[in-house]
């Protein structure tokens, strides 16, 4: 596929594409929805369609279980039209940052002004219990990467959106929030890193969504990000950190946190 265009023009190309295949000429806000998110894409509105991700210029099939693969367009009881991506590519998959940020930069292309990205997280502040759904307030991108290239200097402050952050509190007035630490993965942290993390400032420890905050506001986004807490960070809790555990707390969360996205998505 035409891995030659720059990344402005290829996510140029996979809007084009989206607007053919849903027959959505335009979607207002975008999800990226990670682990244990998933089942928001059937409760936020109406399907109008659903296509393969690897349909569409730059996308790929899914590398990770958990995660759905798909492109979805949906209609907001509101008149607003979604686009839900449920295939995220990870730094860790080695395809470089313009494919961990293509979803977004896609997004921002077929018209969305919001991006709301999800994931499911370690929770590196004991305050945060495994099943918890948080607010991200401000991240820590330790990824040594960015997804901007050449002299372009963004301004990151208010990053994850206060008026995004506020409207999320209106539909569920417990949320907590926190900092976010982007790490490459995949392997977990030493519980070494995870002290290291709490004494700089981090709250949550995850494999995505900085990367992609920092390309959602370089294309002029307003950005809400919401981290599902699998698991206490390594060293934190009583058991091995595993994939599975990430996944089979995300299943069981699953019915909440479609029900939050749905009554914050419902006021936006
Ligand atoms: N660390 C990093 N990423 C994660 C974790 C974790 O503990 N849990 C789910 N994703």
């Amino acid at each position: 596929m035409s891995h030659d265009l720059d990344p402005a023009a290829l996510a140029a190309t996979a809007a084009a594409a989206i607007a053919e295949l849903t027959g959505v000429e335009r979607h207002d806000i975008a999800l990226t929805l990670g682990s244990g998110w998933g089942r928001a894409a059937d409760v936020i509105g109406e399907t109008v369609a659903v296509i393969q991700a690897d349909q569409v210029p730059g996308f790929h099939a899914s590398g990770v279980p958990g995660h759905s693969g798909t492109l979805r367009s949906i209609l907001l009881p509101n008149g607003a039209h979604a686009l839900v991506i449920g295939a995220r590519t990870h730094f860790y998959e080695g395809r470089g940052v313009r494919s961990v940020v293509h979803g977004v930069r896609t997004a921002a292309a077929a018209g969305a002004r919001i991006m709301i990205l999800t994931n499911g997280a370690g929770g590196v502040d004991p305050a945060f219990k495994a099943g918890e759904a948080v607010l991200i307030s401000d991240h820590l991108n330790l990824t040594a990467a960015s997804p901007i290239e050449g002299a372009n200097f963004v301004d990151l402050t208010d990053l994850y959106a206060s008026r995004l952050r506020d409207l999320a509190r209106e539909a569920s007035p417990d949320l907590q929030e926190g900092v976010y630490v982007q790490l490459p993965g995949p392997h977990y942290e030493t519980p070494a890193e995870v002290r290291y993390l709490r004494t700089i400032g981090g709250q949550i420890v995850g494999m995505s969504t900085a990367l992609e905050a920092i390309a959602a506001r370089q294309a002029g986004m307003e950005i809400l990000g919401l981290s599902l807490i699998t698991n206490p960070a390594a060293g934190l809790g009583e058991d091995p950190l595993s994939h599975d555990e990430v996944i089979a707390e995300g299943k069981a969360a699953e019915p909440r946190l479609a029900e939050l996205l749905r009554s914050i998505v419902a006021r936006m």
